[in-house]
């Protein structure tokens, strides 16, 4: 599993709780992924899930709710990609909750996990970059 994203300097904006945000996020997501990774703890599996999704759900609100404050001129369109992001994972999750089989139900995380890594890598690196360098322009640290 050494190639999955962990938190690195290259995903600091020098935005405090933004960091402090995502560098949690990456922690439950490795939770997660040690979770499903060591197989069989369903109860442990589904605790990083929930967690994870909430924490998910947490930040872009807090996201939506800074970039909002600041005028952040594409904050329609991130907020698309979040609203896509999150139709995804409830997706999932709704799947996961009605599903009996544990074979089966360890298969959403796995799916949830890589999808969240594509989005770690791609939408902080890249989207969450676009409005924190316009914070970081008004003076938000
Ligand atoms: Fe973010
Ligand atoms: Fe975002």
């Amino acid at each position: 599993m050494s190639d999955k994203p962990r938190w690195s300097e290259k995903y600091r904006f020098g935005i405090a709780e933004i960091d402090r945000q995502h560098q949690q996020l990456f922690a439950i997501f490795w939770e997660l992924h040690t979770a499903i990774g060591e197989g069989s703890d369903l109860e442990k599996v589904n605790d990083c899930f929930d967690r994870l999704h909430r924490y998910v759900m947490t930040h872009f609100a807090y996201e939506e709710q800074l970039m909002t404050e600041y005028d952040f001129p594409q904050l329609l369109a991130h907020r698309q990609q979040h609203a896509d992001i999150r139709d995804d994972l409830q997706a999932l999750l709704s799947i996961y909750n009605e599903t009996e089989e544990s074979e089966v139900k360890l298969g959403i995380p796995h799916k949830v996990a890589e999808f969240l890594e594509e989005w770690l890598e791609e939408h902080i690196h890249h989207s969450d970059r676009q409005y924190a360098l316009h914070l970081l322009d008004r003076g938000v640290s």
